[in-house]
């Protein structure tokens, strides 16, 4: 895989299509699937579950499924995703009654463990978690629905999490999530984060490929 990983989010994706669609980024050059779950209640939107994630393997998706989760509760589904096939599972601390135990359930089940960050969450809820966790999503967005605009002051809590990443020495991704588009993933790439997922700038183009190949290149031009 590369450093950088980008993830389109298949929210924006055609769903009556949705086999075809994971497959047309995977073959554009993106390094992973991000699938966004909603349960109407933790956000108000509502979208697809473990079953959904399942047939993507079933049409023979190989590549990593990063499922984010925006439900609560939140422990029994972990179980479910990670049968469906889940690479990595995230979840939001607000949403879970028990963080360091989601946090266990999903390393337990052979998936890597993330934790979800709104854009008012604090980074102090990583302070005892930094052992257990193998990614840290900070969303550049209020979660639940896609095409909203980038929240500027995200670019600064990404640095100070990259610091808090760097200084424990882990190997933890650092993704955002939210209105990430080419003209913008250069200077979210450059504040310190190296997974991006992107929805409706990725689905929203005619060339998949040409776009992801756009957003690398910006993310090379930058961090060079
Ligand atoms: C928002 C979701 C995002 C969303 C991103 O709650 O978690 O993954 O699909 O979509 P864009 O890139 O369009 O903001
Ligand atoms: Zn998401």
């Amino acid at each position: 895989m590369n450093d950088y990983w980008i993830a389109p989010s298949i929210l924006s994706a055609d769903f009556a299509r949705l086999g075809e669609e994971a497959s047309a980024v995977l073959e554009g050059g993106a390094d992973m699937i991000h699938f966004d779950v909603m349960d109407n209640h933790y956000v108000p939107n509502l979208t697809i579950g473990p079953l959904v994630c399942k047939a993507l393997r079933q049409h023979g998706i190989v590549a990593p499924i990063d499922v984010h989760l925006m439900v609560k509760p939140v422990d029994r589904l972990i179980a479910d995703f990670i049968d469906a096939g889940a690479d990595i599972i995230s979840f939001h601390p607000e949403a879970s009654e028990h963080v360091d135990r989601s946090l266990q359930i999903i390393r337990e089940g052979g998936a890597k463990s993330g934790l979800v960050l709104n854009p008012a969450t604090s980074l102090n809820w990583l302070q005892h978690l930094l052992d257990k966790v193998d990614l840290i999503l900070l969303m550049s967005v209020n979660p639940g629905f896609s095409g909203q605009e980038f929240i500027d002051s995200t670019l600064d809590k990404i640095s100070e999490a990259r610091e808090i990443i760097d200084t424990a020495g882990r190997p933890i991704r650092l993704e955002v999530d939210g209105g990430v588009k080419i003209q913008n993933i250069g200077s979210i790439a450059k504040a310190g984060a190296d997974t991006f997922v992107s929805g409706s700038a990725v689905f929203g183009t005619n060339d998949y490929a040409a776009t992801i190949t756009a957003m690398r290149k910006a993310i090379t031009d930058s961090c060079s």
